[in-house]
């Protein structure tokens, strides 16, 4: 890994110069080395973490999912994300539904990795399945049909807002078709994702608590690519709502003049200068009703706030 794998060299080399479509976002999750600093993300205990909130969720709705469990469940995680994620949601909900197949779908082959090992470590009777893929690569397909679906940690905010075609009025709505048409017919799905209708609910995570945790995550994560010169007391958290594309652009700005160096090269950053992290796509409660109505699904319960944290159990006609 590192300054010698010239594909994540190449990346890191981009989002040090600043150029527009580089971010770290992508970096956490698709590469090996910096994940385990989302972990702390995960565990931290602030009351605003989404991850923390959606396990809260979860506890509740669980009951509900042991009612619609059936034989041979095959539950489908779309972005398993962190191994304490995986254990803490994905495995309760293999439990609650008696899954006998736990199909994890991520781009990210750590997190595949780890999502197999928790499951083969904590459900063993399960046969896990794990499927490399790009939810955007239209050919993706599974094995066999699901009969329900997760989409928790909000990895409908990780949705860039371009595909219009499908459905115009209505970002997503291609791909959020093509997740649920991997559901056999009276399956089910669980979205649990950042409901935001403006700027105030959609900053309202990052602020407080959470921004040191914004601040050191991507400094962290630098470090261990082997950038160097990215401390702490030189930089701070700013997200940036961006009303247009419904987006919180999250980033760090330099508090002085910084050097960083990497790969050979250095990288002067000017007081105030600004490095993009991640951008974090908001959708309203209402713009997720059409998309489920859009795919011919029907919600059954909303856990959560209308605009906050939400979970929703959506169900597939039969
Ligand atoms: C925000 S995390 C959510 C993790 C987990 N579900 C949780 O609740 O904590 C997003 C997850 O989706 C994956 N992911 C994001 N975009 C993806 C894409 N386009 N294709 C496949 N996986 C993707 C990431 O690797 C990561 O595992």
């Amino acid at each position: 890994m590192h300054p010698e794998e010239p594909s994540l060299r190449k990346s890191v080399l981009e989002l040090l110069s600043r150029r527009r479509s580089a971010h770290l976002g992508r970096l956490y999750y698709i590469e090996r080395g910096p994940l385990t600093s989302l972990e702390p993300w995960v565990s931290q205990g602030t009351p605003t973490n989404f991850f923390n909130r959606e396990t809260e969720l979860l506890q509740k709705i669980l009951p509900r999912l042991r009612d619609i469990a059936t034989s041979e469940g095959v539950l489908v995680d779309l972005g398993p994300g962190a191994p304490s994620s995986v254990a803490r949601r994905a495995v309760s909900i293999a439990q609650s539904l008696a899954a006998v197949k736990y199909v994890p779908v991520d781009f990210s082959d750590a997190f595949l990795g780890t999502a197999a090992e928790v499951f083969r470590r904590e459900l063993p009777k399960v046969i896990v399945e794990p499927i490399r893929a790009d939810f955007f690569n239209a050919k993706f397909n599974l094995t066999g049909p699901a009969t329900f679906i997760y989409m928790g940690g909000s990895t409908i905010s990780n949705f860039p807002v371009f595909d219009t075609t499908a459905f115009p009025e209505v970002p997503y709505a291609g791909y959020f078709n093509k997740l649920c048409s991997l559901l056999r017919p009276g399956g089910h799905l669980l979205v649990g994702w950042h409901a935001a209708a403006d700027e105030g609910y959609a900053l309202a995570p990052y602020t407080g608590a959470e921004a040191r945790y914004y601040l050191e995550t991507p400094l962290r994560v630098l470090t261990q690519l082997e950038a160097q010169g990215l401390t702490v007391d030189e930089w701070k958290s700013e997200s940036i709502w961006h009303a247009p594309s419904r987006c919180v652009f999250h980033g760090i700005r330099a508090k002085r003049d910084v050097k960083v160096k990497y790969a050979g090269h250095t990288f002067p950053f000017l007081r105030n200068d600004r490095l993009e992290i991640t951008p974090s796509y908001k959708i309203r409660a209402d713009t997720m009703s059409s998309l489920i109505d859009h795919a011919g699904m029907r919600v059954l319960d909303k856990l959560g706030e209308e605009e906050g944290y939400s979970l929703w159990l959506v169900a597939k006609p039969k």
